[in-house]
């Protein structure tokens, strides 16, 4: 990634992971996480484009466990013109219901923000009923939908303003 973000604290939540910039050291781990977490996973030359796109953000977020820190979530957007787009967020099922999630996308709105982003836009499956409870009560609403956008579902498109 060349646009590298500060390394931050997620604040006001009842875990406090460390949330750092991804880089390709990590790529092993946060494959293994992608595969567990979505039917048609993104490759590592996806997550490799990434690191190299400079309209990328791409970061990783660790917690403690059985004493040693280890990767338990990851996020990835873009800002472009003044649009932000959450490409990719994902937790563990092993760190699930930790409110993981809402600290990665805390992190994200005040990077967005700091790029000048003044809205926030993403994609989530219909059937993600998990994802698209976390986005509205973040403050997202459904705008509209891109018909089989996954090649086998729907895509709900979900907004928010920064
Ligand atoms: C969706 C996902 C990121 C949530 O991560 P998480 O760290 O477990 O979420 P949090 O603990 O931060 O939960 C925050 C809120 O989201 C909602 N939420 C999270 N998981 C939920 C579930 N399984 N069912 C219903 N609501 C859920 C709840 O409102 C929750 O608040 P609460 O725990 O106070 O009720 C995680 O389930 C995941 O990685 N899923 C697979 C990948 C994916 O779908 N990514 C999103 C692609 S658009």
């Amino acid at each position: 990634m060349t646009n590298r973000t500060p390394v931050t604290k997620a604040i006001a939540l009842p875990i406090r992971p460390d949330i750092r910039p991804m880089s390709a050291s990590d790529l092993g781990d946060v494959l293994s996480i992608e595969q567990r977490c979505f039917p048609r996973p993104w490759t590592r030359g996806m997550f490799e484009a990434e690191l190299r796109n400079p309209l990328s953000s791409a970061f990783i977020a660790r917690l403690e466990s059985n004493g040693r820190q280890v990767i338990a979530g990851y996020g990835i957007f873009w800002v472009v013109f003044g649009e932000a787009h959450i490409l990719n967020l994902a937790v563990s099922p092993d760190f699930r219901r930790m409110g993981l999630s809402r600290a990665l996308l805390e992190f994200s709105i005040i990077e967005m923000k700091r790029k000048t982003a003044s809205e926030v836009f993403l994609e989530v499956r219909r059937s993600n009923k998990a994802a698209r409870a976390l986005y509205k009560k973040f403050g997202f609403k459904e705008s509209f939908e891109r018909a089989n956008y996954y090649g086998d579902e729907d895509a709900i498109v979900m907004t928010r303003e920064i």
